[in-house]
């Protein structure tokens, strides 16, 4: 078996630049470069709904808005598997089973599951579907025996207890499973803040910029940015520090950008080199910014606008690509059953052992 990538997302939301530099962008390339054998992207809605049961019409809202976000950022279901967790029910099954194998002691101690339970003030009454969301991980990765896992640093805790699970089912029962390795992302800025300079993008704090968002609201939302401390002037020297312009800026352009959009500067270097002398203005930094940014977009939304105009497609590509994954997920369960010794009707040595053993 070859090299195999799998990677997902909660369908909580519509996915914003933070996704697209932390892990969209990456997803694309990979896909394109065709290094692996195998490349799967899923919508872990049953993971969603660990946190938010009383809530099912958000995920099923936010099915179409991410499908559309992958389709229009580059996946492509021809080189790359798109699908829906709840139509694999075999990923259900294997949960059930790797939860034989870890205890709860083991499954509190999960950093990631800890600031999520503090998060959502579950201390007092944590649902067990959630508490035990690592172990359906572990399955959503192993049932596509994936290798590889595309995700940012706060999935490394899954990851050592999808290892750990895979060691423990390999040697417990025989080697069927495979232990993945996280891929961390390379970007220099890997968790882009808000539009408010704040820790993060995310959609309660309402600083996101969306890869669905059209030029206008861009543009609205860069000119609100902040950009570090206030100046009385743009002669005085600026200010890079939480400054989410130059944070931006970092992320997202290039030297191409400069030599279309800014030719005075050959980079972002030279830029902050001069913005921190003094001269340059924060309008001006956004204009740039913004014209990056919209460079980067329009091609998105030119697909986008294209898949919205055919949403049985996109459901299509997501109904061809649940069929192809439960297929993969199925066969690796017939190998799992049977190292479990629990395929009881396709062993035919057994029921005959089992024949010889009554007869009298
Ligand atoms: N936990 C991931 C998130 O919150 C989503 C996810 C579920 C996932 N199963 C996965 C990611 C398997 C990678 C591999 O975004």
């Amino acid at each position: 078996m070859g090299k195999i990538i799998l990677t997902g997302d909660r369908p909580t939301g519509k996915l914003h630049l933070g996704h697209y530099i932390g892990s969209l962008q990456r997803r694309v390339q990979l896909q394109n470069a065709g290094d692996f054998d195998k490349m799967f992207v899923f919508m872990a809605d049953v993971q969603a709904l660990t946190d938010n049961a009383d809530n099912p019409e958000k995920i099923r809202q936010n099915i179409t808005e991410v499908a559309l976000d992958y389709l229009s950022a580059g996946l492509d279901p021809q080189k790359c598997t798109l699908y829906i967790q709840s139509m694999i029910p075999e990923l259900a099954e294997l949960t059930t089973y790797l939860m034989n194998l870890i205890s709860v002691s083991r499954v509190q101690r999960n950093p990631t599951v800890k600031t999520e339970i503090k998060m959502r003030n579950f201390e007092a009454n944590i649902p067990l579907g959630f508490f035990c969301y690592p172990v359906s991980q572990a399955a959503d990765i192993t049932a596509f025996k994936a290798t590889t896992v595309p995700a940012g640093e706060d999935q490394e805790p899954m990851l050592e207890v999808t290892r750990e699970l895979v060691r423990r089912f390999n040697q417990i029962y025989a080697p069927v499973l495979v232990e993945p390795e996280i891929m961390l992302p390379e970007n220099v800025v890997c968790r882009l803040p808000g539009t408010d300079g704040k820790e993060k993008m995310s959609k309660s704090l309402g600083n996101c910029i969306y890869l669905s968002d059209d030029e206008k609201t861009v543009w609205k939302k860069v000119k609100k940015m902040s950009n570090g401390a206030p100046r009385m002037s743009m002669e005085e020297p600026g200010h890079l520090e939480c400054n989410a312009v130059f944070t931006y800026l970092e992320a997202f352009s290039t030297p191409e950008d400069f030599a279309e959009f800014w030719p005075e500067f050959q980079n972002l270097d030279e830029l902050k080199a001069q913005y921190v002398k003094g001269g340059i203005g924060d309008g001006t930094c956004k204009k740039f910014l913004n014209s990056v940014l919209n460079k980067m977009l329009t091609p998105i939304r030119a697909r986008r606008h294209e898949y919205e105009q055919d949403i049985p497609e996109v459901f299509n590509i997501l109904k061809k690509g649940s069929e192809e994954a439960r297929a993969f997920a199925a066969q690796t369960m017939d190998e799992v059953r049977k190292a479990m010794r629990i395929d009881y009707f396709s062993d035919a040595a057994y029921i005959e052992e089992q024949a010889a053993k009554f007869k009298i």
